[in-house]
């Protein structure tokens, strides 16, 4: 079996006001009834090919996830607290070794909790066409056909097919987040994948790949569960271990360095819910191509995406804009601005 594991705690702080560090995101139901987190711990529920899931969370959620887990009727989940962020390497670590303190052998699917995968068919034959590599030892990411030069992703260099894993390739390089100027490069070779941030980890590997790159984050995985507390049903982690872990992404800390990785396609579709124009990607469009949500009104307005939680929105003569009104906050601008947001959140926190 498979150990699926959530990763839950990114503040998206891209899509404010909506989204906020008490109730991010990955929380919320920002595209259909299910929230994100729901959605993604339902793809990973199949006894027959899964291990009961995990989710890695901030302390601060943790009664949210547990309501949200048991609303879907998953009762076997395993919720592992941190008392603060320390980024992805860290929260895999700790679920790597919880995974293979039970089965030493253990597979580990690590999933962000705010994706959006719709085909769920799709996704678990790209996690059965990995499972023969990570089994042979290997770290398996899945791989996106880029469309734009973004630089927001991981890319992915395909390197040699691997003898006996038909459709996974070796991976030849692995860069997180390259300049525009190096994207465009990538794009143009033409042999490179975005990482769409979902693994299918060898723990075993994975866990000596860590002592290698990054022995410290190890170190204090490991302190962190040796020190841990049970409550109920949740495991927090300790606290004095997490303020003294290094703060890395996975992406940094081991597969730039690792040459354990290998690629297979991931042939689902894949949208990384990160901002308000990729919710208006995905919303339902009028006539305009406006996606307007709650009470929400245009005229000779187009291409706009307007949400409310509360008060009436009426736009007239704009296009392209982003407008979100929640009963404390409302947020203005330009669609093609919209990764600026997360700027404007830090200039609330200086000065708001
Ligand atoms: N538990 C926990 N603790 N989860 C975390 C933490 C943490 O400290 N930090 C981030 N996460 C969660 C986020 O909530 C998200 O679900 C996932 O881990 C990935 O973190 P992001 O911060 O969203 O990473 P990213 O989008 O910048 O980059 C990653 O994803 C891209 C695809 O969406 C990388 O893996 C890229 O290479 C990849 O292309
Ligand atoms: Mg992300």
């Amino acid at each position: 079996l498979i150990h699926p594991v959530l990763l839950s705690g990114g503040a998206g702080s891209r899509l404010w006001p909506l989204s906020r560090e008490t109730y991010p995101k990955q929380l919320l139901m920002l595209n259909g009834e299910d929230t994100m987190l729901q959605e993604a711990a339902v793809r990973a529920t199949d006894a027959t090919r899964f291990a009961p899931l995990v989710v890695v969370a901030n302390t601060e959620h943790r009664f949210v996830i547990a309501e949200q887990l048991r609303a879907k009727k998953i009762n076997d989940a395993r919720i592992v607290l941190e008392p603060e962020g320390r980024n992805t390497a860290m929260a895999t670590a700790v679920a790597a070794l919880i995974a293979s303190d039970s089965d030493p052998d253990a597979l580990m699917l690590l999933m962000p909790a705010d994706h959006i995968i719709s085909d769920r068919a799709a996704f678990l034959r790209a996690v059965d066409a990995g499972a023969a590599a990570a089994r042979a030892g290997r770290l398996v990411l899945f791989g996106v056909t880029p469309t734009e030069p973004a630089t927001g992703y991981g890319y992915i260099q395909r390197g040699a097919a691997l003898d006996g894993a038909p459709g996974v390739a070796d991976v030849a390089r692995f860069v997180e987040k390259p300049s525009l100027s190096v994207a465009e490069g990538y794009l143009r070779a033409g042999d490179y994948a975005w990482n769409s941030g979902i693994f299918l980890l060898n723990c075993r590997t994975f866990i000596a790949e860590l002592e290698r790159h990054a022995p410290d984050v190890l170190a204090s995985a490991r302190t962190s569960i040796a020190d841990a507390t049970e409550d109920m049903d949740f495991l927090r982690l300790s606290p004095a271990a997490f303020a003294s872990a290094p703060s890395i992404s996975i992406d940094y800390a081991v597969m730039e360095k690792t040459d354990k990785a290998a690629v297979v396609e991931a042939g689902f579709a894949w949208t990384d819910v990160g901002s308000w124009s990729a919710l208006w990607g995905l919303g339902d469009k009028d006539a305009q191509g406006n996606v307007r949500v709650g009470d929400a009104y245009a005229l000779s307005s187009s291409n706009c995406y307007l949400r409310s939680e509360g008060p009436a929105i009426a736009a007239y003569g704009v296009d392209d804009l982003i407008v979100i009104a929640t009963p404390d906050a409302v947020l203005v601008l330009p669609k093609h601005h919209d990764q600026q947001v997360k700027a404007l959140v830090d200039l609330l926190k200086k000065e708001g």
